[in-house]
Parts: structure tokens; sequence; C-alpha cells
């Protein structure tokens, strides 16, 4: 008989136990596959069939996808689109079951998934919250406890009491929002809820936010923006095609996948189009710079890729910008000023005005940058655009007036320098506001005379 080891039971438990407490969620080998009916009836037409023919083809949206989530820690996740971010966020929510492998999680999971899924379109909001929260484990009186918050936190107005079927996308997700944020959640996701409502009420979202993470919640974010990543990310996961390209600390993995998205031709653009490069300097009126690093070519493109002549209202147009390092850049950032018919500084923007920073540089390495414009109604003059280069706050490349389009001339005139898009409306409230007050003054003052006198 072997003789008796404790300590490697010991060691068994303690390894056992402290991952239990550890991880809020666990992928293990997990993977998705969707069916994929080319007809619309397809799906009837094999279940007719009993499976002697198949009619879909399947797709896979993750394959074996293992990692975890700790306890406490805000989780990104990032990726290109259809990279399989909120199928995971499905997933740990239980809305989907995985193909194969296995999904744990543990703890209480309030979901903000897209455009506030998981409302009754016909019950109220009212409602909606009550039926959730009780899915969520509350009971009737904790709800009751917890709903003045969540009308108050929701901001909805007499909306509350309407079917949710009524609500614009950004009412429903404020709804969604309230409710996972008073429900105690002890795992709350986030995808990309954030973008959807107004400026303060995402900022509110995000101090919410801040507040659950400092509480020690687990967070789990999907999320585009690399700047929203950085500013609450602990971790980050990064997919692409179902299958993870990198995971661990945000800096890191942030760096590598701007990079990745700066590279001229994508690997895995599906169908990659003659891009036109941007090598070649049209004009140069004046140089100056470090030399640090050297533009390269500037382009302006139209939707379609092409050279572009002439900028049209409502457009989208592209700068394309192409440098390379002349040594490490360890803060490089690209822009352009651009100018108007007057020579004078119309507009500029960057990297990292745009909150966009890129990866750091070796000396010697080239990159080109897209910044994508939509056009406004501009005074029909011509545009020049100049584009720069700098490496933290040093300027390594700067050339004036490298590039100019003309405006189209739009329908009507342009005032000034653009026709800024406005409605106007009569205030009518606020005139019988003024009008009442007018006649409260003059009662108080009245008042006053008849006690003085
Ligand atoms: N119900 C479905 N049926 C078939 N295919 C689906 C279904 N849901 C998602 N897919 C496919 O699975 C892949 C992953 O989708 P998913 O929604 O997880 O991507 P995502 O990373 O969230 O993308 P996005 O950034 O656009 O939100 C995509 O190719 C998508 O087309
Ligand atoms: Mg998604």
């Amino acid at each position: 008989m072997a003789p008796f080891r404790p300590g490697a039971e010991v060691e068994y438990y303690v390894e056992y136990y402290t991952d239990v407490l550890v991880n809020a969620v666990e992928f293990d080998r997990v993977s998705k596959s969707y069916c994929i009916y080319e007809a619309p009836g397809d799906r009837l037409r094999e279940l007719a069939f009993f499976g002697r023919r198949s009619l879909h083809r399947e797709f896979q949206a993750l394959r074996e996808l293992s990692f975890s989530v700790r306890r406490g820690e805000v989780f990104c996740i990032i990726g290109e689109n259809g990279s399989g971010k909120s199928t995971s966020l499905q997933l740990i929510a239980g809305i989907l079951q995985p193909t194969s492998g296995e999904v744990r999680v543990s703890g209480r999971v309030a979901a903000l998934l897209e455009l506030g899924a998981g409302f009754n379109p016909e019950f109220s909001g009212r409602e909606n919250v009550y039926l959730n929260a009780a899915i969520l484990g509350l009971t009737k009186r904790e709800i009751d406890r917890r709903y003045p918050l969540i009308q108050e936190f929701a901001e909805i107005g007499n909306f509350i009491d309407q079917p949710v079927k009524t609500y614009s996308s950004g009412m429903a997700m404020r709804l969604a929002f309230a409710v996972a944020v008073n429900v105690d959640p002890e795992i709350l996701l986030v995808d990309e809820a954030l973008a959807v409502g107004d400026a303060y009420f995402r900022h509110r979202c995000m101090r919410k936010v801040q507040e659950m993470r400092a509480r020690g919640l687990t967070i789990i974010f999907v999320s585009h923006s690399m700047a929203d990543v950085k500013a609450i990310g602990d971790r980050v996961l990064w997919l692409r095609g179902g299958e993870p390209l990198a995971i661990g600390a945000v800096d890191a993995v942030v760096q590598k996948y701007l990079s990745a998205m700066t590279e001229p031709v994508h690997e895995s653009n599906p169908d990659p189009k003659p891009v036109a490069s941007a090598e070649s300097i049209p004009n140069i009126d004046r140089r100056h710079g470090s030399g640090a690093a050297e533009i390269l070519g500037i382009a302006l493109l139209n939707e379609f890729g092409e050279d572009l002549h002439l900028m049209t209202p409502d457009s989208t147009i592209t700068v394309r910008i192409t440098f390379r390092a002349a040594r490490a850049l360890d803060e490089p950032g690209v822009g352009f000023m651009l100018r108007n018919h007057l020579g004078l500084d119309f507009a500029e923007t960057g990297t990292p005005a745009e909150g966009q920073p890129l990866a750091s540089l070796k000396a010697g390495e080239k990159i080109t940058v897209d910044f994508r414009l939509e056009i406004p109604e501009l005074y029909p003059g011509s545009f020049s655009f100049s584009p720069w280069v700098k490496d933290a706050f040093e300027i390594c490349d700067f050339i004036d007036n490298a590039i100019t389009v003309q405006m189209a001339r739009s329908e009507g005139p342009v005032y000034g320098y653009v026709q800024w898009p406005c409605r106007i409306e009569l205030n009518t409230l606020l005139h019988s506001q003024l009008h009442d007050s007018e006649l409260h003054n003059a009662e108080l003052h009245n008042g006053k005379e008849a006690r003085v006198g």
C-alpha cells in the first residue's frame, strides 16, 4: 500500500477552492455554432424532412475558446465586427447554450445586451422592471424597495407606464441600465450599451460602472472604443473569428490590437479591394520637424476608395496619411490641419485628439492611418490639408499645404464658413412663464407698498 502523503491532498483542495473563489466566469473549450439557412422557409422545410435532408450550413462563431474572468476584475472583450464578442456575453448570460465545451458562471448576472434585450415589448416599463428583477432572483418586497431608485435612474418620465414597444432604443437602454445597476448583481455584462443615449446618461453610466468596480463587482465589458477599455479595463481578451488572438493586461493587448488595425491591408480582410496608397505628396509649401519620422504620402479618397476631386456636403471622405519612423517612437501621433481658401486654420484633428493612440513604432516601421470625415455644408472654397507626425510633444514632420480639394456648391447659400444644421421653433412656454412671474412680482410690489402705506 502506498504511504499516506497528506501534503498532496491539501494541495489539491487548496487549488480547487481558490479556483472557485477567484473565478467568476470560466470558459472551457467553448464552441458555438449557428445554423445558417439560405432561404427564409428552409428551417421549416428541413423540419418537414425529419432530418432526412439538411438545408442549413453550420457557422462557427466561437472555436474552442477558453478563458477565465477573475472575481472583481473589469474584463474587456474586443475585436472586429462578427468576432464573437456578443455571442460570448450571451453564453455567460445564459441566453445561449454552447454547442460544445462548458461555461461556468458563479454569481448573479445582470446583463446589458444590445438594444435592451430582455424586455417584453407588450408590457409597460414598470411591469418589465418587476419581471426582470424577479428573474434575477429578487423578492417582491426587495423590488418594491428598489423600484423608486430604478425609476429615478432611468429618467424616462411617464413612459414608465407605457408599453416598452413605444420606447426609443435609448429609452429601453436607460431602463435596462437602471434595472441592472440597482439589483445588486455580482457580475455585470455590458455590450456596447453605453453607445446609446446622450452624453449625460453615458457619464452617469460610466460613473456607476466605476462605483460598481470599486465595490469589487465583476464587470465584463464589450467595446469598440479603446479609450473606454483603457479607462476601465483590468484585462482584455481580443477575439478574431471566434478565436483568441491575445489575452492579458490592457495596455499590452490594446497596443497590439491598434497596431493590427492600422496595418494598411488587413490580413483577415475578406475582400481586399485595391487600396489606393498614400505614397506621394502632391505639394510641399514648407516642411519642418525633428526628422524622427517622415511623412511619405497623403491622399484624399471618396467613399469608394478612389481619388477625391470634389468634396460634396453629407459625403464621407478619407484622409490617408503614410509615414515612416526614422527612429523608435514611443508615443507616435499623426494628424492634419485643415485650412480654408483664405488660408485660415479651419479645423485640426489627429490620433491623440480622437482618443485613438497609436502603438509605439520601431525605427524603420511604416504605417498608414485613415481619417474618415463627414463633410458638412461648407463654404464652396478650396481646402488644404497639412499633415503632421509627432512623438509625444515633439513635431517630427510637418508639411504645409500638402494636398487641396475643392468644396462643391450646395443648393442654398452658405453664409460664413459652414451651414450649421439648425431647427427653429417659437418658444411659447418661456413667454408664458415670464408673463406669470411678472404678474407675481407686481403683486409682491403692491403688497409691500400697501404695508408701508
Ligand atoms: N443568430 C445567429 N445566427 C447566425 N449567425 C449568427 C447569429 N448570431 C451571430 N451570428 C454570427 O456569429 C458571428 C459572431 O457574432 P457576434 O454577434 O458574437 O459578433 P460581435 O463580435 O459581437 O460583433 P459586433 O462587433 O458587430 O457586435 C458573426 O459572424 C455573426 O454573423
Ligand atoms: Mg456584438
